[in-house]
């Protein structure tokens, strides 16, 4: 037996107790049996396993006191500076009252919840154009990994908003089983190559936008507007992706998605001239308006928008009487986008994470620096930080 396999061996039965206590084998996907019966769970399923062994160090945040800390600030504030070994932060059952940040020089942090429905990171902000500030949780660093946990924006003015759950910055970012709830931007997915897997995502107006090169996995999209319901408004947007250039490599790709709602809406309207959304494989309920995509901020030059949507179900996925315009995705750039390894995962981040992974053994973490994230920094250097996003935001639906 080589020295490796006995280290992990040994990490294995540390970990049994956390294991079971998290019961993460049973990888929990959020959808309903029906959309859902139309995929294999072998095709739905792409991470099965579990793997922790990478972990360096454990913070345990618990609001009645009996961790290391009580808010989970003060726990990512612990972390040193230009951390490199995988931290995990454990936050414990809660609905917790914080506008949280993970700042750019405190990567490698894993967050670990005890459930969606059980840990509840929530704030209240928004309004004006400054949209990623506002956010619950923003992601400014890169290798950042959370699980069995909700992002809450509670902002809820008189009329919708801009306040997003989430804004996220950092490059190789990924969410497993999490919850991401609010009614306008809920997700602003900015900049950098991230994977949802299993998760829950509600939302009305652009509550997936940005410039991110992302993979939605097997997630629940849910199309409502929460306290406005009652109210008599027009279809929302799902997307609104911002592809600027022919080069940028950004995109959003669901695959294995289900989406449903309590309002109609359009898979997406294009941010940006060159905004790439494919839907895969995905259940569409009735709620999406029969045309699918609304021209959004580009009218007029819907020519090199690019989405598709590829053998999609559900009553919502009848393709003909779909809008003309967006139709560019040429065969190869296609694969490319369906391949997660080749559209996300150059540099096999997803399995160096501590968390689900294909392999029984934790690959050792490698620290170079890919041309893909070269790029995607550079990319970033227009959107400098958080506190100063010179973009204007999509209005109001
Ligand atoms: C979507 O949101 C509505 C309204 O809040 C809720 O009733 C429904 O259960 C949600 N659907 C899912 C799949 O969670």
């Amino acid at each position: 037996m080589s020295v490796f396999l006995s280290i992990w061996l040994f990490a294995l039965g540390a970990l049994a107790t956390v294991r079971a206590q998290n019961n993460a084998l049973s990888f929990n996907f959020d959808q309903s049996s029906e959309a859902m019966s139309h995929f294999s769970n072998r095709e739905r399923t792409r991470f099965p396993m579990f793997a922790e062994g990478s972990i360096y160090h454990v913070i345990v945040v618990d609001q009645s006191g009996h961790g290391h800390f009580r808010k989970l600030q003060h726990a990512i504030d612990s972390v040193p500076r230009d951390n490199h070994k995988w931290i995990k932060i454990q936050v414990r059952a809660g609905i917790y009252s914080e506008k949280v940040e993970i700042p750019i020089d405190k990567p490698y942090i894993s967050l670990v919840g005890d459930g969606r429905h059980n840990t509840v990171i929530q704030w209240s902000d928004g309004g004006g154009s400054a949209t990623p500030d506002y956010a619950t949780f923003s992601v400014s660093a890169d290798n950042f990994v959370a699980r069995r946990i909700t992002f809450k924006n509670i902002f809820y003015p008189p009329t919708i908003s801009q306040a997003p759950a989430v804004s996220l910055y950092g490059d190789k970012v990924a969410f497993y089983d999490c919850g991401f709830i609010g009614v306008q931007d809920t997700l602003t997915d900015l900049l950098g190559r991230h994977l949802f897997e299993g998760c829950y995502i509600e939302g009305y107006i652009d509550f997936i936008w940005g410039y991110g090169q992302s993979v939605y996995h097997g997630c629940t999209i849910n199309v409502t507007s929460g306290p406005y319901n009652d109210r008599i408004y027009g279809a929302g947007y799902i997307t609104a992706q911002g592809r600027e250039n022919i080069e940028d490599s950004n995109g959003f790709v669901f695959k294995y998605c289900t989406v449903v709602g309590t309002a109609f809406a359009y898979l997406g309207r294009p941010y940006q001239r060159y905004s790439r959304v494919v839907f895969y494989k995905s259940y569409l309920s009735d709620i999406i308006v029969p045309s699918g995509w609304n021209p959004g901020f580009v009218a007029g030059h819907g020519g090199s928008v690019a989405h598709a949507e590829v053998d999609c179900v559900g009553p919502g996925s009848d393709t003909s009487q779909r809008v003309k315009w967006g139709r560019n995705l040429k065969p190869n750039e296609l694969n490319l986008l369906l391949n997660t390894n080749t559209f996300i995962n150059q540099d096999n981040w997803v399995e160096n994470q501590p968390l689900p992974t294909r392999r029984m053994a934790p690959k050792l973490l490698t620290l170079r620096t890919s041309t893909t994230t070269k790029k995607i920094r550079r990319q970033r250097q227009r959107i400098p930080s958080s506190r100063s996003f010179p973009y204007a935001h999509p209005g109001k639906g």
